[in-house]
């Protein structure tokens, strides 16, 4: 079984950007956590990260060749991209939508996601552990 973690905008700066939001760890930290966590449950891990919609969008197209699903932080992206959301329901693979922080504890616009509906099911709050959660949640889904 392979999954792809697959990180937006903006996350390749976490450990530095807004500590007291996103935590303390690097992407390679929790990236490194994950494939770790994946040899543990049977899956290999492959983790990406782009600040661009377009890569994102062939990211999600890709990973339906060869990854039984997807976890997806897709940053700021969450909440204002129909072309995502359209890229998720286009793939067959289950996507379970994480989150760092509580965005429902956030400003209004973060209440807002135009691709939880699409998703298989989503974490959001519980910092780096969103995406252990999400990774155990979808591997579980998948050996069914
Ligand atoms: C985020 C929440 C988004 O609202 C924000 O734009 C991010 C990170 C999170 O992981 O908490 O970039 O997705």
């Amino acid at each position: 079984m392979k999954i792809l973690i697959l990180h937006g905008p903006n996350l390749n700066l976490l450990g530095t950007r807004e500590p007291e939001v996103y935590g303390s760890m690097t992407l390679n930290d929790i990236n490194q956590k994950m494939i770790d966590l994946g040899k543990e449950l049977g899956a290999e891990v492959i983790c990406l990260q782009s600040n661009h919609e377009g890569a994102l969008i062939d990211a999600l197209h890709d990973a339906r060749t060869w990854a039984s699903g997807v976890i997806f932080n897709p940053g700021g992206f969450t909440h204002t991209s129909i072309a995502l959301r359209d890229a998720i329901s286009a793939i067959v693979i289950p996507v379970i939508e994480v989150h760092l922080s509580n965005v429902y504890a956030r400003e209004e616009f973060r209440h807002t996601s135009f691709i939880s509906a699409v998703c298989k099911g989503k974490v959001t709050g519980f910092g780096w552990r969103s995406y252990e959660l999400g990774l155990r949640g979808l591997v579980g889904q998948v050996k069914g």
